[in-house]
């Protein structure tokens, strides 16, 4: 039964742990839901945004229209030759979803082990850890389309991938509510241990031949040890993405800064690392107030306690500019502000 809220605090509902209210608050626990919403005129007149971990939104201020909390769990698979099909609801808490598959043998997200979130929101920014992406797993998403009120299958084409990029987050941003996907697992996989990190992890464990499950575990514990508990200290993962560079931009960046930490794209561009540039400015677990950096990956903006949305984006204004006027790079946020 949908019930809409009102004057609902989002604290409990964005990793930032940022205290602001939305007027209106809805949970989505099936597609009838959905279905139902949108019958109402509420929500056909209001601003709209969708959350699902809130791991990747920075609230600066109160939200004037209705927050829908996708909630819609399950998970089923099925053998697709040497392939398994998983499909997982949107409103599945994605590291639940990596540990179905790692329990049941399935190959090929277990490198993305501990990324905070949902499932639903996983090809949105196509999230990617330790070599993997979200992209290459894929097979189809369906949403639900709020114009028309009908559903629709997203294949992979459909879905324009890139970079922390895809069609949600672009052409169509807005439009579509993603209540599952499926993925193309596999039953005797291959695992991907050649993100330095990982290797020199399972050397640590004494594994020489690693199955999904050691692989897993690698992942998370370089992650816990990385990374911010966003349940401790508030964050939303890397508030910056990676920027992407011409080769002729890069040329005068190598030459004044020799040892900048880089990577070759597959369509002949540079990425740099956003953590490297910003520890270079001399950032890294700096206390700003009540906001900073993390001590351990200068790309992760923290709440201290008490930050106020405001004062997160302020923080990432002066590393925006400071960048910039070190390196020329402009980096870009990664997290959605709101
Ligand atoms: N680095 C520094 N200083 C820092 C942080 C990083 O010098 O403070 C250097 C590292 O030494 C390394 C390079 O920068 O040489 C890259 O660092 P890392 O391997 O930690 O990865 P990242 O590029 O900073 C990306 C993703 C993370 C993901 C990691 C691991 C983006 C925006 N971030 O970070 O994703 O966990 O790779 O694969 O692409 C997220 O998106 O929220 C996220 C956490």
């Amino acid at each position: 039964m949908l019930q809409i809220q009102e004057n609902v605090s989002l604290k409990p509902f964005n990793s930032f742990g940022i205290d602001v209210r939305a007027a209106y608050f809805v949970e989505i626990f099936d597609e009838q839901d959905l279905t139902d919403l949108f019958g109402l005129e509420l929500a056909k007149n209001q601003e709209l945004f969708i959350i699902g971990g809130g791991s990747n939104v920075l609230f600066t201020k109160d939200y004037d229209g209705m927050i829908i909390r996708m909630c819609i769990k399950g998970i089923s698979s099925e053998t697709n030759g040497a392939d398994v099909l998983v499909t997982a609801g949107a409103g599945e808490v994605w590291n639940d979803f990596v540990n179905y598959c790692v329990d049941h043998n399935f190959g090929g997200v277990e490198n993305l082990s501990l990324i905070p979130g949902t499932v639903g929101a996983s090809p949105i920014q196509n999230i990617g850890a330790y070599g993997v992406e979200l992209k290459d797993v894929f097979e189809r998403c369906r949403a639900f389309d709020i114009s028309t009120g009908e559903f629709k299958v997203f294949t992979f084409d459909d879905c324009h991938f890139g970079y922390r990029e895809s069609v949600f987050k672009g052409e169509l941003k807005g439009q579509y509510i993603i209540t599952s996907v499926t993925f193309r697992l596999k039953t005797d996989a291959n695992v991907n241990t050649s993100y330095g990190a990982i290797e020199a992890e399972l050397q640590e464990r004494g594994i020489e031949a690693p199955g999904i499950a050691d692989v897993s575990a690698a992942v998370s514990h370089i992650r816990v040890s990385k990374l911010p508990d966003p349940s401790t200290i508030g964050n939303a993962g890397s508030f910056f993405k990676n920027p992407i560079i011409e080769k002729f931009e890069f040329a005068d960046v190598i030459a004044r800064h020799p040892d900048v930490v880089h990577y070759p794209t597959a369509d002949n561009k540079i990425k740099l690392a956003a953590g490297w540039l910003i520890e270079q400015c001399g950032w890294k677990g700096k206390v700003v107030g009540k906001t900073g950096t993390w001590k351990n990956q200068a790309l992760v903006l923290v709440n201290h306690g008490g930050a106020s949305g405001t004062d997160v984006f302020d923080f990432s204004a002066q590393i925006i500019d400071s960048v910039k006027s070190t390196f020329g790079v402009t980096l870009e946020r990664e997290v959605n502000i709101l």
